[in-house]
């Protein structure tokens, strides 16, 4: 929601009828394609039995949040838990259409838009902070992350996203579904840049197959079919093979 009066007037309507307004406005004038896309994600999810946490790095003010939440209800996922990693300070660094600072928010008003708009407080985890900061060790032990069903990659930025994707091995088993919202944001250099490029680094990219791919919607999906020690084992026989 970009136009700031509109913000105001949805945050100052009482809880049920503010969620009626976004959810009509998402599905009309304001309308994600992401919705489709979760729809698949988490329709997979169900199919599979994968269960675990809905991991999302980079929120601003709760769009695909809102959106992950829905389509999760609506697969009958509704319990799993959701969180919501972000400094609130925007891009850090600039690269090729994004600038740093793009996309400053803050905690509160993502905390007032996501309750405004129907998810319910115990499912919001946020951790707040540079990734660098925490996507460590101390975060998971902290939330007891072990096991992700979902993760949303839409922080833009190849730097942002390798300390993601790192931090996130440990969270892998298979049916794990691995989003990413901007794939093709760099038009013809998108394969070498952004999350596309930090993706093909990722020792463990051989362990997904893709789920979707909507180049006009910039996304790209894969979910988790091999699991990481079939993979780290084959990289180190064909290193020790010559
Ligand atoms: C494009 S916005 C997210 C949009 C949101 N998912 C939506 O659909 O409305 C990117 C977000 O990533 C966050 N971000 C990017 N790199 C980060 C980093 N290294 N540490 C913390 N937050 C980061 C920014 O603060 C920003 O809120």
């Amino acid at each position: 929601m970009k136009n700031r009066s509109l913000m105001n007037l949805f945050l100052a309507l009482p809880r049920p009828l503010a969620r009626g307004a976004y959810a009509l406005a998402r599905a009309t004038v304001l309308r994600d394609a992401r919705l489709e896309i979760f729809d698949t994600v988490f329709g997979r999810c169900a199919k599979d039995g994968t269960t675990g946490d809905y991991l999302e790095f980079g929120v601003y003010r709760g769009t695909s949040f809102v959106a992950a939440h829905g389509a999760s209800k609506r697969h009958g996922l509704g319990h799993l838990r959701m969180f919501a990693f972000d400094s609130f300070g925007g891009l850090p660094n600039s690269e090729g259409v994004f600038n740093e600072g793009d996309f400053v928010s803050d905690e509160d008003l993502f905390r007032r838009i996501v309750d405004k708009a129907g998810v319910p407080s115990e499912r919001v985890h946020v951790v707040r902070g540079l990734y660098d900061d925490t996507c460590n060790p101390q975060t998971k032990q902290k939330h007891g992350l072990e096991r992700a069903a979902v993760i949303h990659v839409d922080c833009d930025l190849y730097t942002s996203t390798k300390v993601v994707l790192d931090f996130c091995e440990e969270l892998l088993q298979p049916g794990t579904v691995l989003m990413f919202d901007d794939w093709y944001a760099f038009g013809d250099d998108s394969e070498e840049m952004g999350e596309a490029k930090a993706f093909d680094e990722w020792p463990l990219k051989d362990c997904f197959d893709v789920l979707y791919d909507r180049p006009a919607d910039q996304c790209k999906g894969f979910v988790m079919t091999r699991p990481a020690d079939g993979v780290r084992a084959a990289a180190a026989d064909v290193s020790s093979n010559g």
